[in-house]
């Protein structure tokens, strides 16, 4: 029973109190949010980023009857911009009739397209035939033998860089798609950023987002976005920032580099292992957290990494350059449009002020000292020219025997308004930690738990990621702002799981984290009610009686599983987390092999005890058993 203690009130609770925490991790932006269906479409990807990688990963060259040519990748003087520097020259020997050109296989299985929907084709050409160069652009299978569109016709005209543009109408659907660009006549012709947008993106804006994706994410009706990360924003912020250093690799991320036109922004190795375009650049996710009425809450990296790397930066020069940028960002977002960055802001089509409130500065940083030592310089400087904005410290978790407990430490004794923490960890441990934030300080700083996920995308981490958020909540006057972590995978790009919602290039699925997140987004209480529950908790039942025939059977959350009288047959077991290594224990106990990702015992005897609660990790996963024979 629970009694609610009607007379009583408990803190209040901030309607943005949960969020979102967008990075481009799984490859969530390009071939996922991102609109954009062509991969690589400015020829910038390079081994540099990815060893599989060359500039004309996902492009192949491809010809009419008659039509012959060469392709290759070229950065020199005739290139489209300085941060977009590698484009496609096409050397056309083509005379008599027949194209030469290149076609595209997007990502994941192809270009997904669905019939009757239109789609925006663009691109950035120059020729030195004096006559001009024609382009046939279509919309086909990768054998050549299904059309789903009418082809599109463009005249290159001229040895200047100029945009083409061209629309489709889908006559038929496919999740395999490619777009084809193809070029008849002789000369040199010059191609860069060959895009295939949707017309439907989400809210219908040009450079925009896929719909269903960001239709998800509305859904939860997010307080805030957290963004672009995540280990991501700490990628090679020690390295110079000087241009000569800084291209054709851009390699730090830095905002600035994301903002624009599309066409002269740069792409960057990825932390995670990929190229990304910065076409979803800051300007886009601040209109994005707008569209969805969410605050932006940015995190810029404080030259001190973690994720692994732990080293901090000694150029304080560099440093320097990196608080400017933050103070940049703010007018970039708030200031008036007299501003120099307000004036970006607004010609890129947004003069109202985005209204930042908090920045994040770091993500992770496993030096306590040196990090400290750089988010005060960061937060004085933020401070003296915003003092409305509030500066959010990174900690990590308090009191859990990391390093990250000294940073709590520090930013309690400096009265830092804000911290964020990280964890990820079994269902167990979030049940265990339900209290975790009942007993910190009140008088400290307040909680932004920026990320935090139960290990799995099972129904079980959902339920407790959901028990625990009642424990957040019950804390809201300490934990101000929470998002579970990461918020998208592409299925065939997976770099970190579990996560919030999953796609590939047609679809997408909310997992139950998601919809346990959407349950308490949409229902945010202004007010805690105190409350006291009394009683014991069921517990869930084990297997009893026989066990049946080739049918998995299911003990939740057992203890000792003992098997009487199954002799002769063989006994499977289970526990469905794909995660071989938690059977170790298991394959020790009598005569237990494993077979196609399942554990088999072969004439298990009279009575055989397979596991015992505590010899496995998995304790927390269901275990699934199902015999061959009916006996016992
Ligand atoms: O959410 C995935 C990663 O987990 C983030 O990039 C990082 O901050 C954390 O370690």
């Amino acid at each position: 029973s629970v009694s609610v203690d009607t007379a009583a009130t408990g803190p209040t609770i901030d309607p943005s109190m949960y969020g979102v925490f967008y990075e481009d991790i799984n490859r969530a932006a390009d071939g996922g949010l991102y609109a954009e269906l062509v991969q690589n479409r400015s020829f910038e990807y390079s081994p540099t980023d990815n060893r599989s990688y060359t500039g004309l990963t996902s492009w192949t060259s491809s010809a009419t009857a008659g039509g012959s040519g060469t392709a290759a990748t070229v950065d020199d003087g005739a290139r489209l911009g300085e941060r977009n520097r590698t484009y496609l020259r096409l050397a056309l020997t083509n005379p008599t009739g027949g194209t030469f050109g290149v076609s595209n296989s997007g990502y994941n299985t192809g270009i997904p397209l669905e019939a009757g929907k239109t789609y925006d084709f663009s691109v950035w050409a120059r020729t030195d035939s004096t006559t001009g160069t024609p382009l046939t652009v279509t919309l086909r299978d990768a054998a050549r033998t299904t059309a789903y569109a009418s082809p599109v016709s463009v005249a290159v005209a001229g040895d200047t860089w100029r945009k083409y543009t061209g629309t489709f109408v889908a006559s038929a659907s496919t999740t395999s798609g490619r777009l084809a660009v193809e070029a008849g006549g002789t000369g040199t012709l010059r191609l860069d950023m060959i895009s295939l947008f949707p017309r439907d993106t989400f809210k219908d804006r040009p450079n925009g987002l896929r719909k269903d994706l960001a239709d998800k994410i509305a859904a939860l009706h997010p307080g805030f976005v957290r963004f672009p990360g995540g280990c991501l924003v700490n990628t090679g912020s020690m390295d110079s920032y000087d241009a000569a250093n800084a291209y054709p690799r851009a390699r730090s991320y830095q905002w600035k580099d994301t903002i624009g036109p599309v066409e002269q922004r740069a792409t960057n190795a990825n932390f995670w292992g990929y190229n990304q375009s910065y076409g979803l650049g800051y300007y886009e996710y601040f209109q994005f957290a707008e569209d969805i009425g969410a605050q932006p809450v940015p995190v810029l990296p404080a030259l001190v990494t973690g994720c692994g790397q732990n080293r901090a930066t000694v150029d304080d020069a560099l440093l320097q350059r990196h608080i400017q940028d933050a103070l940049d960002l703010i007018e970039f977002a708030n200031g008036p449009v007299t501003n120099e960055w307000g004036a970006k802001r607004a010609a890129m089509g947004h003069p109202a002020p985005f209204g930042l409130k908090r920045i994040a500065i770091g993500n992770e940083e496993n030096l306590p000292d040196q990090y400290f030592a750089n988010f005060v310089k960061f937060e004085a400087a933020i401070k003296a020219a915003h003092p409305d904005v509030t500066v959010i410290s990174n900690s990590g978790p308090d009191d859990m025997g990391t390093t990250f407990d000294r940073l709590w430490d520090l930013n309690k004794a400096h009265g830092t308004a804000m911290l964020d923490e990280h964890y990820y960890n079994s269902p167990d441990w979030f049940l265990q930690n339900n209290k975790r934030y009942d007993t910190y300080d009140r008088q400290g700083p307040k909680v932004f738990l920026g990320e935090y996920a139960s290990l799995d995308n099972k129904l079980r981490n959902s339920l407790a990621e959901a028990a625990y958020m009642t424990g957040l909540e019950r804390n809201a006057d300490v934990v101000k702002m929470a998002s579970y972590a990461p918020l998208l995978s592409n299925i065939d790009y997976v770099q970190w799981k579990p996560d919030m919602i999953w796609f590939d290039n047609n679809a997408s699925w909310g997992s139950t984290s998601y919809e346990v997140q959407k349950l308490f987004m949409n229902n945010v209480g202004n007010q805690v009610v105190p409350s006291t529950a009394t009683g014991s908790v069921a517990q869930a039942k084990p297997i009893t009686g026989a066990i049946g025939l080739s049918t998995w059977a299911t003990a939740a959350r057992f203890d000792d599983v003992t098997v009487t009288g199954a002799d002769g047959g063989q006994l499977f077991a289970d526990d469905f987390s794909g995660d071989a290594s938690r059977w170790t224990p298991l394959a020790g106990r009598g005569s237990w092999s494993v077979q196609n990702g399942e554990y088999v015992q072969s004439d298990t005897g009279a009575q055989d005890t397979l596991v015992r609660a505590g010899d496995v990790s998995w304790h927390d996963y269901d275990l699934h058993l199902k015999a061959t024979k009916t006996a016992g």
